[in-house]
């Protein structure tokens, strides 16, 4: 059976190279471009097919800060039954917040609630313990549980969004696993380390990493997290793709490395998270699921 695998942020950076070296890897699969922008989806499935012409490569438009976006892109993909996955910085990287027109602090929409919607929505597609499905959040080692709370999950008071929203996403992981694990759904998180996207590219311009390059590059020989490159970035994906979900550990972070020769390996760090933070985490994302449902029907019953 094909392999079905949906890459939110497949249109560039970490996300494109991810469906490059999947289809290097297995080219006889299904995969499923979800991107905010068309255009962009369709000139990346076009240089796909060109290269794995026995690919099933489609797109699904999707911009996971929306939520109506979001809940039209899962009755797209509930209707074509196709399915299933991930993906969409570090110490360093920040984020930009503003709010969204659902209400929603934009950081915490993006990296989690919309993702969140998206396996709410996709839940009786990936649910089945006779062929467990693999979700995997490109989380970042910049998450920080000091910089999350409870009381403000979506981070409107703090000053670190971006961080808080890389802690939210490694709880709901273990929460997604005792919720879904008996059901067939295994849920992981990876960082894949420093990479020159244009997330990075938002802290420094370009030609300042370039003037930096030297320096990175002896940096890793002391530090391992400099992967750089896309490609070397989605080193723990790929490995986690080879992986029989039901054997990992939820509580462990997969983090893509390369040495200072430039070699690529993955290596795990123990993630700092109590189970009954997850599970509290979890009922105020579904007590939030609630009230955005009532707040979209009616925003569509208005708008018809
Ligand atoms: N780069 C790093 O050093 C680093 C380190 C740790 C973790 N990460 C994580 O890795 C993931 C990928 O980041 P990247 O470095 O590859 O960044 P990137 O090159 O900026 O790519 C981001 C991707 O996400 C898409 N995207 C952004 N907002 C979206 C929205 N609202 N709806 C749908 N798609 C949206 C972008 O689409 P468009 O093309 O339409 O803009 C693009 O395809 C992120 O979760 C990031 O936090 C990166």
């Amino acid at each position: 059976m094909r392999k079905v695998v949906l890459v939110t942020g497949a249109s560039s950076g970490i996300g494109l190279a991810l469906c490059k070296r999947l289809l290097a890897e297995d080219n006889e699969l299904y995969l499923c471009l979800a991107c905010r922008n068309t255009g962009k989806a369709e000139a990346v499935r076009a240089t796909l097919l060109a290269c794995y012409p026995t690919a099933e490569v489609t797109t699904v438009q999707v911009d996971v800060s929306n939520l109506q976006s979001v809940f039209e892109a899962c009755k797209e993909l509930k209707q074509r039954k196709a399915i299933h996955m991930f993906s969409t910085a570090e110490g360093l990287l920040t984020q930009q917040d503003r709010v969204t027109a659902d209400g929603l602090q934009e950081v915490f929409a993006t990296n989690i609630f919309g993702h969140f919607i998206l396996i709410r929505e996709l839940e009786p597609l990936l649910c089945h313990s006779y062929n467990p499905s693999q979700l995997i959040w490109t989380s970042s080692r910049n998450a920080r549980k000091s910089n999350f709370s409870l009381e403000d999950i979506q981070h409107r008071k703090g000053q670190e969004p971006y961080s808080s929203s890389k802690y939210a996403t490694d709880l709901l992981n273990v929460a997604l696993n005792r919720h879904f694990n008996q059901q067939g759904l295994y849920s992981s998180v990876i960082c894949p380390g420093t990479v020159l996207t244009n997330l990075t590219y938002g802290i420094l311009p370009p030609f300042l990493w370039t003037l930096l390059m030297p320096v990175i590059w002896l940096l890793r020989f002391f530090a391992n997290s400099f992967t750089l490159t896309p490609y070397n970035g989605t080193e723990a994906l790929i490995w986690l793709f080879h992986q029989k979900p039901e054997s990992l550990n939820p509580l462990i972070k997969y983090l893509s490395a390369t040495t200072g020769f430039g070699s690529n390996y993955v290596t795990v760090e123990k993630m700092d998270i109590d189970e009954d933070t997850a599970e509290r985490f979890y009922q105020n994302l579904l007590e939030l699921e609630k009230r955005v449902r009532v707040n979209t029907t009616q925003k569509s019953d208005h708008q018809s």
